[in-house]
């Protein structure tokens, strides 16, 4: 049970990565000293430069790479590549990244922090795309999945897609335990609450700041509060004997923290009473999106 809710949590997060556009970038600093790691070492992360230098294997039917949205940010870098590995999977490639330019490193470099195991993936080679290179374009238009099986056939060594985002969940739903396992290691996420036997997590992740233009769907406390209500009044018939806590994310913790009266403010330093209910998360939007594949039971991501 706890399982299925885990996949439906990481689906959510990523399906709606991209709405959030990637205001997660950047505004936290990392903070987080690392407890001893409790996921197993397939996780450990390269250095660029063993990247850079390893030697290409040559799988069966080569390589799949794609122009890459390098000039967006995080949660589209995470989507795209998500995708690529899910259509490589489909045409028995090996899923490459070819370092066009900075911008691509930078990309590499942003995703690694947060899914290590997904860059571990990839082959990355150090050049532009080869000229001889087979272009092909699919998924033209957005969030339409567009099957990459049509592209089975082609025996070029290197595949390259010139589509980009493949902002479509069909791309990688069928790989989603192994998507799970390449979000980096749990850390000691105290004084945040943990989901267990006793606690029943459900997480929130609200955008504010550039959102609140009067162009954008911002969520508020209109919406915000009803909707929690809602998932917990569901949640709470078949979690009887649980302890019902909320975990509010997002990208101004001011709003969060004044939602609900009595909210903690989850800093290192902050003692929690027994009977808090509501946390504000300090981290960094890396260490949320660990947080949720690890302790969130169910997420709700607002903000359109
Ligand atoms: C690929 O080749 C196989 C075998 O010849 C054929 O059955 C299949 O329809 C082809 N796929 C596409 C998308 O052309
Ligand atoms: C809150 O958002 C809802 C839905 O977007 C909107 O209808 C409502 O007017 C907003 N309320 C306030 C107080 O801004």
């Amino acid at each position: 049970m706890l399982h299925g809710k885990l996949v439906q949590v990481i689906v959510l997060l990523l399906l709606v990565l991209f709405l959030l556009n990637d205001q997660l970038e950047g505004r936290y600093q990392w903070g987080r000293r690392f407890r001893t790691n409790r996921i197993i070492s397939f996780l450990t992360e390269k250095t660029s430069s063993d990247i850079m230098h390893s030697t290409p294997k040559h799988p069966p039917k080569g390589y799949l790479s794609s122009k890459l949205a390098s000039s967006a940010r995080l949660a589209n870098h995470i989507f795209e590549l998500v995708s690529i590995y899910g259509i490589s999977k489909t045409l028995h490639r090996k899923p490459a990244i070819f370092i066009e330019d900075s911008n691509y490193h930078s990309l590499v470099n942003g995703v690694r922090k947060v899914m290590p195991g997904l860059l571990n993936e990839f082959q990355i080679f150090d050049r532009p795309v080869f000229p001889e290179a087979k272009n092909e374009l699919i998924s033209q238009k957005c969030c339409v999945f567009d099957n990459p099986s049509k592209l089975e056939n082609i025996t070029s060594k290197y595949l390259h897609l010139t589509g980009h985002f493949y902002q479509s969940w069909r791309y990688f739903d069928q790989h989603l335990s192994e998507i799970k396992s390449f979000v980096k290691p749990l850390l000691d996420f105290s004084p945040l609450p943990e989901s267990d036997e006793n606690n029943f997590i459900t997480c929130i992740h609200i955008r504010r700041t550039d959102f609140v233009d009067g162009q954008h769907h911002s969520s508020n406390v209109t919406f915000i509060k009803p909707a929690l209500e809602f998932i917990q009044s569901r949640e709470r018939e078949r979690n009887v004997r649980k302890n019902m806590l909320t975990v509010l994310m997002g990208d101004d913790p001011n709003f969060e923290a004044n939602i609900y009266e009595n909210t903690v403010i989850a800093d290192k330093r902050t003692e929690i009473k027994n009977a808090a209910e509501y946390f504000v998360s300090k981290n960094s939007p890396d260490n949320d999106l660990a947080f949720s594949r690890y302790h969130c039971d169910t997420v709700l991501i607002t903000g359109e």
